[in-house]
């Protein structure tokens, strides 16, 4: 007989109190683990940390969602340097624009009020691709560099448990207690290079192709304005050219597909989109965000992609849209971002509203004309095939032979007149 704690599987556990869920691993079960590796100063004390640690070997994944100018030899070079025994880098930007980002766009993702999830996109996948690279190199655990107080945490657990229930999960940052200064003395003491120098705490970044997020320093005082240099990716308003651009957008149901004119996939035309929003300023929000984990949290986002193809796409299908299709679907819409946010990109529900979402967006093709101007984006012009708009019916200057102007007002006295009983009612009553 032995007094060590048994858990429900009658393992016993020789190292560590219970665990809080059954998918956190065990140290004597992690022999070989999937890192998700970003280069930066987490991961790579990480990456050393875990062979040390829990003296099991680490494969190192990093996955390329297109954010802006990262060098992947650079990274892969750094992993390797650092032990791991493969290091896999994967372009899935093909695959994050049309899986993740397309069903975004159909549903004008945004949570909030404005954070059109680029991150909350893109965890999913990149958590998908962790378990198929864990399966094939052999691993038992994976491990991550969130913390446990954001939303990322709770996005890549989900989607080990859900995806991969044989998978084991460690989140070193969450359990090994070292700040800043501790894990830079430890990257000192390993040889680990630390990028852009360790004087000063650097903002806490998190960028693909459909945006950018600053954390972190000033942004968490409330009365700060932000700072200028945190504005890394879209040029700020007031040095934005002082001619404005105008610029359309071509759909088909529900994506677009071409720039003024020139078709190109959609991984391209995101990054085009991007490219004109930077110059002129626009997709700048300084936002406060309602985390799951209950903590409420400032972002500086700079998503100059979304801002334009989200008011594109919105105003494209409001025309095609009746009233009654425009007033059901933001409902749908907004729950769909939910789900997104809060990390349940697997729940049904998901693609139970996409089926609607994307029924609707059959209708949605056409070219939406944007103006850009030191920070705005307005729409200027619409057209659709599927318009539900007739000049001749909506016309001031004459009347329209479709349209008697004469069948208004019974139409009028039926429309109010339970409202106009009740009022009477109400105000008799008070004699
Ligand atoms: N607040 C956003 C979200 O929860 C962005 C998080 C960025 N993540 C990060 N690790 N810096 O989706």
């Amino acid at each position: 007989m032995t007094d060590e704690p048994r858990d429900p599987s009658g393992h016993t556990q020789v190292h560590s109190p219970a665990l809080s869920a059954s998918y956190l691993a065990n140290p004597d079960e992690v022999h070989r683990v999937l890192l998700l590796y970003s280069g930066g100063l987490d991961t790579s004390v990480m990456l050393k940390w875990i062979q040390d640690e829990y003296d099991a070997e680490v494969v190192a994944l990093t996955v390329n969602l297109g954010q802006p100018g990262e060098d992947y030899d650079v990274v892969k070079g750094k992993a390797l340097q650092l032990g791991a025994v493969e290091c896999h880098v994967v372009d899935a930007r093909e695959e994050f624009a049309h899986e993740y980002v397309a069903p975004a766009i159909r549903a004008n993702a945004d949570y909030g009020d404005g954070y059109p999830l680029f991150t909350a996109l893109g965890r999913p996948l990149i958590d998908k691709l962790a378990v198929e690279y864990a399966r094939k190199a052999g691993c038992d655990t994976i491990a991550h560099g969130c913390t446990g107080k954001g939303n990322d945490q709770v996005r890549i657990e989900a989607t080990v448990q859900t995806l991969a229930p044989e998978l084991k999960v460690i989140a070193p940052v969450r359990s090994w207690a070292m700040g800043r200064d501790e894990e830079i003395a430890y990257a000192r003491k390993h040889g680990i290079p630390v990028k852009g120098g360790t004087e000063t705490a650097p903002y806490s970044i998190d960028d693909n192709l459909w945006g950018r997020s600053s954390e972190g320093k000033w942004i968490e005082d409330l009365l700060h304005a932000p700072d200028d240099d945190v504005f890394q990716l879209v040029t700020r308003p007031e040095l934005a050219p002082d001619d404005a651009q105008t610029i359309t957008v071509t759909f088909e149901a529900g994506l677009p597909v071409a720039i003024d004119g020139e078709r190109m996939d959609l991984v391209a035309l995101l990054e085009r989109a991007a490219e004109i929003g930077c110059r002129h300023g626009v997709g700048i929000l300084d936002h406060i965000e309602d985390r799951i984990v209950g903590l409420k949290v400032r972002d500086i986002y700079e998503t100059p992609a979304a801002a334009i193809i989200l008011k594109a796409h919105k105003e494209l299908e409001r025309l095609v849209g009746t009233i009654h299709q425009n007033q059901f679907k933001p409902g749908l819409d907004r729950k769909w971002a939910y789900l997104v946010y809060a990390g349940l990109w697997w729940e049904p529900l998901r693609t139970d509203i996409e089926g609607y979402i994307e029924r609707v967006n059959e209708r949605v093709t056409g070219t939406i004309g944007l103006k850009l101007f030191k920070g705005s984006v307005r729409v200027v012009t619409r057209e659709s095939p599927n318009a539900v708009y007739d000049a001749q019916l909506a016309t001031f200057t004459e009347s329209g032979g479709l349209f008697s102007q004469n069948a208004s007002p019974g139409f009028i006295e039926l429309w109010s007149l339970q409202s106009a009983l009740a009022y009477r009612l109400r105000n008799n009553e008070q004699g």
